[in-house]
């Protein structure tokens, strides 16, 4: 009881300290602004062009190099074994199945702990998909790159590498690639070739193409929090859903449609001019409103696997000439680590945390410790996530801006509820859950149950419902101790937010 009171305690101040880093831009947020208090009214200020950290040499080498031309996939191969032999310490080269023409499917994991199954978020890249879609293939290998580059040297893809297992994909479709067409060597659309829930077109597994498969059996295997895949033809952020029940186009928000659009906003706003877009407002459309598709792979990742998928659409222009890669590629940098960098759990090392990371993440575990794969649902939201089965870890991106429920469930425990209000930056917020006894009824999944997240004009964060009424008279008591406990820690974590504020210096990308 004293340990999970401690735990708990541990919690509340954690809770406590981002409240009190998100608390003073809180107060200006609306649900109608809160976009622009964290981008700036520009839109753009997350984008910045040139603060790069390799030699200047090197890296002007790596863009002759990719003005050169496009690789084939021989040439990608070799690329790809380049990079995992010059940062062998962060990456692992793997492969996910087979081409129809037999070309392995490739992709690099980038993080400080390759191959490793602990508790961070994944995070994946696809490109090529269409096989005349070439730029995100060429990009996600300067990607692989900048990130080894510049490990240890700049803030964020510090960050990055140390907080997220990033998966690349350059290409799944190369058999398409080399025939310089869009589908594969099948003459099947591999982004209509997922079991799409409207129409049963795709349900049979054993007709589904191999490039399709290796994608489902690599979504089951890895747990991915949100993904991107990169295609070409347009410049715009599309998010799900991206069909609609009856075949129309219209706009067909999915039950995450704000957080999706505060994802899209955040890869259209750090990009150098997507988000000035005449024909879509802020760089971001709806998948269905633009035009519905089926069977696609965005949605497919949002309903099957947890994943929040964006498909972004990258160069007006499909297969623009070799010499045009360095640009788009400056154009993307920045919305591409940001995007990763918006599923870090908080971290020290980085200042600007605040601006790009959102969600609500933590762990669940039972009483005596053993980690749980519970169900976290949003007050309001119909869409579950389920915690990861060895550690208990989950990650919920939402929008910030807005207060949430948040509410962890187990078959055999007692549900327990939080009420987070999301300022800035990510919040932790981990849950401890009692086993079921024979006194207490099951009350699992309660949804219906609104149990209020009511707040008094002054934001702070409040956690309800941890405390089961039926032991009121011991929890009176151990409640003081345990305020007491908290306001100390409070303290100590505001001492030390601060002297983080001093000793680091917020980068000029957010200027
Ligand atoms: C909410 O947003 C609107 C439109 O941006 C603005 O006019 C209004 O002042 C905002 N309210 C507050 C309380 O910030
Ligand atoms: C890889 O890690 C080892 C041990 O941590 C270190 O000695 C070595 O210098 C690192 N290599 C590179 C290329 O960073
Ligand atoms: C963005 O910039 C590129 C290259 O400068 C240009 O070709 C394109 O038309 C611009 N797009 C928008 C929406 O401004
Ligand atoms: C929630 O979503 C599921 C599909 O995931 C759907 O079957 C169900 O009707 C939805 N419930 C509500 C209340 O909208
Ligand atoms: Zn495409």
């Amino acid at each position: 009881m004293i340990f999970s009171l401690l735990f708990l305690c541990l919690n509340l101040s954690t809770l406590f300290r981002f409240s009190s880093a998100g608390g003073a831009a809180l107060q200006n947020y609306n649900q109608s602004d809160y976009d622009d208090s964290i981008y700036g009214r520009s839109g753009r200020r997350l984008y910045a062009a040139n603060d790069f950290k390799i030699s200047e040499e090197d890296y002007n080498a790596m863009l002759e190099k990719l003005a050169q031309g496009y690789m084939s996939n021989s040439d990608l191969e070799r690329a790809m074994q380049e990079f995992n032999s010059r940062c062998p310490n962060i990456s692992r080269v793997y492969s996910i199945g087979k081409s129809v023409l037999g070309v392995p499917l490739l992709a690099i994991e980038i993080s400080d702990s390759p191959g490793n199954m602990d508790a961070k978020p994944s995070f994946k890249f696809v490109g090529n998909v269409h096989g005349n879609e070439p730029v995100g293939r060429e990009l996600l290998l300067m990607l692989a790159n900048w990130l080894c580059d510049n490990y240890l040297k700049d803030s964020l893809v510090t960050t990055i590498v140390d907080g997220v297992h990033l998966h690349i994909l350059p290409s799944m479709n190369p058999d398409g690639y080399a025939q310089r067409r869009r589908n594969n060597a099948n003459h099947i659309d591999l982004n209509r070739d997922f079991p799409d829930q409207f129409f049963p077109v795709n349900d049979d597994m054993d007709l589904r193409q191999p490039e399709t498969k290796a994608m489902l059996n690599w979504m089951e295997d890895i747990h991915f929090t949100a993904s991107a895949t990169l295609h070409g033809g347009a410049l715009v952020a599309n998010y799900p859903w991206d069909g609609t029940e009856d075949k129309r186009r219209d706009y067909f928000g999915c039950p995450d449609d704000k957080t999706f659009r505060f994802l899209a906003s955040l890869y259209s706003r750090s990009h150098y001019n997507m988000s000035l877009s005449k024909e879509f407002p802020d760089g971001i459309t709806n998948g269905a409103f633009w035009y519905p598709i089926y069977g696609g792979m965005q949605d497919w990742n949002y309903i099957h696997s947890g994943c929040f998928e964006l498909t972004l659409e990258i160069s007006d222009n499909k297969w623009p000439d070799a010499s045009e890669l360095p640009t788009i590629w400056d154009h993307n940098r920045m919305s591409m680590l940001n995007l990763v960098g918006s599923v870090i759990k908080f971290a020290e090392s980085y200042s600007v945390s605040c601006a790009i990371q959102t969600g609500i993440h933590g762990r669940v575990l039972s009483s005596d410790g053993i980690p749980l794969p519970a169900l976290i649902d949003i007050w309001g939201i119909n869409y579950t996530i389920t915690a990861g089965k060895k550690f208990g870890e989950y990650y919920r991106l939402l929008a910030p801006g807005e207060k949430y429920e948040v509410i962890a469930s187990m078959p055999g425990y007692r549900s327990k509820r939080a009420c987070v209000i999301l300022g800035e930056g990510a919040v932790t917020v981990d849950f401890v859950l009692d086993p079921e006894t024979s006194s207490t009824h099951s009350e699992s999944r309660v949804l219906e149950d609104y149990a209020g997240c009511y707040y008094d004009s002054k934001p702070s964060l409040q956690v309800i419902d941890f405390l089961p009424v039926t032991q009121l008279e011991i929890s009176v008591l151990l409640f003081v101790m345990l305020g007491l406990l908290c306001f100390l820690m409070q303290r100590r974590a505001r001492r030390n937010q601060k002297q983080m504020h001093v000793s680091l210096p917020r980068r000029a990308a957010v200027v």
